[in-house]
């Protein structure tokens, strides 16, 4: 009878979290800017002569710039050959060439059905973060024609933990002032799916390879605002 009442009143809890907040990372997510990390840090590495394939770079993503050299370097045998002003040197150097490889880019860079998403939870009242540790998500951003879109986007510079800490979307529903509970994050990379789930967040992974979701879609054109409304709504069932 008691467990039957503390049952009831549990899922009377769960039946009125609301969806209010959905933060997005950027780099996979929003364009496809990922590939062109790759592409910076694959001619870099090239450089110290190392080798990275597009499945090492999976490790790389959604890790901030200096924890990627490291990772890069580790990869390749090197990790204690260089001081930290050369390693300071070096992503800088990869810094430029990524730049370098953006500046082309343009709203016809926005990966499918993200604008229409954004526009959907702007009428829908669901408040929008952005949660990317990339120090040039806010070009990146207006590149894209989308600054206006998000209520509120986390500056990387500030963070003390790269993901999988899940300090990055903690720091966006704070800033967005909703609970990591009643927000949804959505990821392309393991480490930012971590990051989501440590948060205590609805995780949805976009890509084909990601472990811990709670909702994974092949791409991006899946992410519509009824389709994440249905799932979220499921999960109040379970
Ligand atoms: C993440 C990318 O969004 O940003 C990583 O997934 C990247 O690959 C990181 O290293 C840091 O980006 P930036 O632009 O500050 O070098
Ligand atoms: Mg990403």
């Amino acid at each position: 009878m008691g467990g039957a009442l503390h049952n009831r009143s549990q899922m009377m809890q769960k039946t009125t979290m609301k969806l209010e907040a959905v933060v997005f990372d950027l780099d996979g997510v929003i364009t496809d800017t990922a590939h062109y990390h790759f592409v910076a840090w694959r001619d870099i590495a090239k450089e110290l002569g190392i080798v990275i394939d597009e499945a090492f770079n999976e490790r790389l993503k959604g890790v901030s710039r200096l924890d990627s050299l490291r990772l890069i370097l580790a990869h390749g045998g090197k990790a204690d050959q260089f001081s930290d002003a050369e390693l300071e040197t070096i992503a800088t150097r990869k810094n430029e060439h990524y730049v370098s490889l953006l500046s082309d880019l343009s709203p016809a860079d926005i990966l499918p059905g993200i604008a229409d998403l954004l526009q959907s939870l702007r009428q829908g009242g669901i408040r929008v973060g952005l949660a990317s540790v990339s120090k040039n998500a806010p070009q990146v951003l207006a590149a894209l024609g989308l600054t206006e879109c998000f209520d509120y986007c986390a500056d990387a510079a500030k963070l003390t933990h790269s993901k999988p800490h899940p300090e990055i979307f903690l720091t966006a529903c704070a800033g967005l002032g909703v609970a990591p509970e009643n927000a949804i994050g959505i990821e392309d990379a393991q480490a930012g799916v971590a990051s989501i789930k440590g948060a205590g967040m609805y995780a949805v992974g976009v890509g084909s390879q990601l472990e811990g979701v709670d909702w994974l879609v092949p791409c991006t054109s899946y992410l519509t605002l009824p389709a994440l409304s249905a799932h979220w709504a499921d999960r109040q069932q379970h």
